[in-house]
């Protein structure tokens, strides 16, 4: 079971071995009564949520798939830095754990050598009264589907080592309280922005901006401290900021 032993101070951690989505279990509470820093974990969830509207498959017991629901203490058009808060979190949880030298893919995949670890997916309820960020994690994860084998890992297959997913899940939330409050102290990513770009995958990349209306190709230079990325287009040089949620961002 993977709550018992778990200590991250400031959070009240909710626990069951099986839910639909901890999403969805965190939405259907908050609907009742938020709870700022109440976090809802599971060792499987039979109706995983993924972002785009994909599910999230993970089998049972290896990975960690937990959810915080957060009342922000900011603006509306602040809310999706938040997601980039968490996948610093998750990127340097991951690394201190298991010593894997995990990237972001922007704006909150982690990676290493280009395949997922982490994925993140935040809701937000009640207008912009409640956020739900939620996280999955391949911890132990010994093989994958097919279809995802090129495109996802875990901790175990990057190092051949089993892991504690209360220590990872601990490590993430310990570093997400730190990385939160300079968050909602600065406003902004002013305090993150450079640890985030030294995690950054996607730095000095090629990428391809997919937006129905104009994709385009350029390189991605960073994220500024609204965590947005600079992309300089390839056809006439000029830099252009991309906002996480509006477009996604593919390597080439
Ligand atoms: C992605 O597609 O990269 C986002 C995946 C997010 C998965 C997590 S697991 C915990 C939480 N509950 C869900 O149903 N989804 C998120």
């Amino acid at each position: 079971r993977i709550k018992e032993a778990l200590t991250a101070e400031g959070y009240e951690i909710r626990y069951l071995p099986e839910v639909d989505s901890t999403n969805e279990w965190a939405k259907r509470e908050a609907k009742e009564k938020v709870t700022d820093g109440r976090v809802y974990l599971a060792d499987y969830q039979s109706a995983g949520k993924g972002s785009r509207g994909r599910a999230w498959e993970s089998p049972r017991g290896t990975t960690i798939s937990m959810s915080v629901v957060l009342e922000p203490k900011v603006t509306p058009e602040k809310l999706s830095m938040i997601t980039l808060v968490m996948g610093m979190a998750a990127a340097d949880g991951i690394r201190e754990v298991s010593g894997i030298d995990t990237k972001i893919k922007w704006p909150n995949d982690v990676v290493h050598n280009g395949k997922k670890l982490c994925g993140i997916l935040t809701e937000m309820g009640a207008g912009f009264g409640y956020l739900v960020v939620g996280i999955g994690i391949n911890v132990n994860t010994a093989d994958f589907p097919e279809e995802l084998s090129d495109k996802a890992t875990s901790l175990y297959l990057e190092t051949g080592r089993y892991f504690s997913r209360n220590a990872v899940v601990a490590a993430v939330l310990n570093y997400f309280r730190k990385y939160y409050s300079l968050f909602v102290k600065d406003g902004d990513l002013t305090s993150l922005v450079d640890r985030y770009q030294s995690m950054l995958a996607n730095r000095d990349q090629r990428v391809r901006v997919l937006d129905q209306r104009n994709p385009f190709e350029g390189t991605a230079l960073g994220i500024d401290k609204t965590g947005e990325l600079l992309v300089k287009r390839e056809d006439d040089g000029q830099v252009v900021k991309i906002f996480a949620g509006e477009v996604s961002v593919r390597g080439i």
